[in-house]
């Protein structure tokens, strides 16, 4: 049974940016009715696990610069980024940073009562904006709080989405699974935004949530919309093992470095001036090439590694600063900081890829936007900056909201009508395709596959051999019967939903390889053995990727440059 219900704004996914959007459409019109939907509860969203801090301009007075932050964004993109967008983000930024003060996030502060910023990898100056080692869950708390102070959300929690709907071209609603019921719904709106984060957990070896799936990027694309540079996915140096939970760049900022098996902090030979602090895709890479060259260690599980050293920042520091690794290491690796080093090894941590937008986060549907790093609006370009994530999400969790709360008031008395044929269609597929489906696989099983092959095939360094056969891999195993579920039950099935993620995961992993296949260069977190240098004359510009019923199709799209001509990258 369908049952159809409306709103206004529908925001689809509930971490920083849909909840930053949710605010800003709420607060631009009472008249407006807004949904807030998520599959899982919306505290926990994967936005609440980020650590390090917040990028910002804020103390001009000391001698940051905005332009500085521009630069460094770009640098740290390899040139791919939009320099428009770079430019939107750092300006728009430090009026988030206060807001969210004015809402009532703990900012850790300096003795003079100011918010306090610690330095994180390829800037010029110290401007990750931090609480403590917990700025996503606070970010998200303070946010959270902030919504339900508005009496025009709505939050449709434990709601799984899986279809776009559109009429002549623009957007007019979704399709969704209420879990708690299973039942099926329309849900009518007149403007949408889709936030539903990165899609990491294509990669084993991950610091993402289980539930970090491309179910977002998934409705677009099938919808017909571009994901764009998806062959740039970021491995962040410091996953713990063997969980692949997150150790935050923090840890370095406060002065932590890397040893390796001699002891030596090997840094100084591949980024003399800024060490542990270069970018992340420079980090990563230096420690696998000291993995392979016989200087890594070897962890109890069997993955080679390099170590973490905290131990002299003290345990002060550590307690005040660094609260929540500390714990994590204790828990999950059974090592506390305060008094050995931590081992770990380049982790999949963020898609700089994402659904293609426009500089104010439009995708190529009039109506639907896309925001946070489902999106994919150019700010990080083939390497994103860290702390400059969660900027992104606030900044354009604000201006998508009140683009698409903009919109939504213009069509308020146009009445919103449903192609009934598509709606059908989505029925068929995931009721007849995926929850009858006869598959024989076990889709447990296809899904460790699919995240194996991801980890061996496209890690931190590539080949056209390794990606030819991830790719193969990846087809033999998408073309294996094995859609079903096994769970027959309409309440909170769980099965159902991890089938049509794996369904998602298969279709997203294989942009990442034809995509990383395609790219014959080495730019930013790509990085070819097989072509180990940049090359602008053929790949200056971005990747978008379409789907059809064979294979996806690639198309190029133009990079915006305003400021900066690209030079060789050092550090
Ligand atoms: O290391 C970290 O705390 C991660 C930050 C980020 O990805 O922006």
């Amino acid at each position: 049974m369908t049952e159809t219900i409306s709103y206004d704004v529908i925001i689809i996914g509930s971490g920083l940016a849909g909840l930053r959007a949710a605010i800003s459409a709420a607060s631009k019109s009472k008249k407006l009715s807004i949904a807030v939907i998520s599959k899982v509860q919306a505290m926990r969203s994967h936005s609440v696990s980020a650590e390090g801090g917040t990028a910002a301009v804020l103390f001009e007075d000391e001698g940051d610069n905005q332009e500085s932050h521009i630069y460094d964004t770009i640098k740290g993109s390899d040139f791919l980024a939009d320099q428009d967008v770079a430019e939107l983000l750092v300006e728009n930024i430090p009026f988030e940073i206060y807001q969210l003060d004015h809402w009532g996030m703990p900012w850790s502060r300096r003795d003079d009562g100011r918010i306090d910023q610690r330095k994180f990898g390829g800037y010029s100056f110290p401007r990750a904006t931090y609480a403590q080692d917990k700025v996503g869950f606070y970010e998200m708390q303070t946010l959270y709080d902030t919504c339900l102070k508005y009496e025009n959300i709505d939050f449709l929690n434990e709601w799984f989405c899986t279809s776009v709907l559109s009429n002549s071209n623009e957007f007019c609603g979704l399709t969704a699974i209420e879990m708690k019921s299973g039942t099926f719904f329309v849900i009518r709106g007149r403007a949408g935004i889709i936030c539903t984060g990165g899609a990491g957990r294509i990669y084993n070896f991950s610091t993402y949530a289980y539930s970090s799936t491309p179910d977002g990027l998934h409705m677009a694309y099938r919808k017909g919309l571009a994901l764009k540079d998806m062959e740039f996915v970021q491995f962040h140096p410091s996953g713990i093992l063997p969980s692949g939970i997150l150790i935050t760049e923090g840890a370095r900022g406060e002065g932590g470095y890397l040893i390796n098996n001699q002891d030596e902090r090997f840094m100084k030979r591949y980024a003399p001036e800024k060490l542990e602090l270069a970018p992340r895709d420079v980090v990563s890479r230096s420690m696998i090439r000291e993995i392979q060259e016989g200087r890594g260690f070897k962890h109890e599980s069997g993955m080679s590694c390099l170590k973490l050293d905290l131990t002299h920042l003290g345990p002060e520091k550590i307690k005040e600063r660094l609260a929540g690794i500390r714990e994590i290491g204790i828990k999950f690796s059974g090592v506390d900081i305060i008094s050995e080093a931590i081992e770990v090894r380049p982790v999949c941590h963020y898609m700089m890829g994402g659904i293609h937008t426009n500089i104010q986060g439009g995708t190529e549907l009039s109506g639907l936007w896309a925001a946070g790093e489902a999106a994919c609006n150019s700010t990080h370009g083939a390497n994103r900056l860290g702390a400059n994530s969660t900027a992104e999400c606030l900044v354009w969790g604000n201006i998508t909201g009140e683009n698409a709360a903009n919109h939504a008031l213009r069509r308020l008395d146009t009445s919103l009508t449903i192609q009934v044929e598509q709606v059908t269609e989505e029925e068929k597929r995931i009721f007849d395709g995926i929850f009858r489906g006869r598959g024989e696989a076990n889709p447990y099983e296809v899904r460790k596959h699919l995240t194996d092959i991801m980890d061996d095939k496209a890690y931190v360094f590539r080949t056209e051999t390794s990606l030819v056969d991830g790719l193969r891999e990846l087809r033999e195993l998408k073309s294996q019967t094995w859609k079903h579920v096994d769970d027959k039950a309409s309440e909170y099935n769980t099965n159902f939903v991890n089938v049509m993620e794996i369904d998602s995961m298969l279709d997203v992993a294989e942009v990442v390889l034809v995509n990383a296949l395609n790219r014959r260069e080495s730019r930013g977190a790509h990085a070819r053995l097989d072509y180990p240098s940049r090359d602008d004359e053929k790949y200056l510009r971005h990747s978008l990727t379409y789907h059809t019923s064979a294979e996806p199709k690639i198309a190029w799209h133009p990079i915006a440059f305003t400021r900066y001509a690209p030079v060789e990258r050092k550090y």
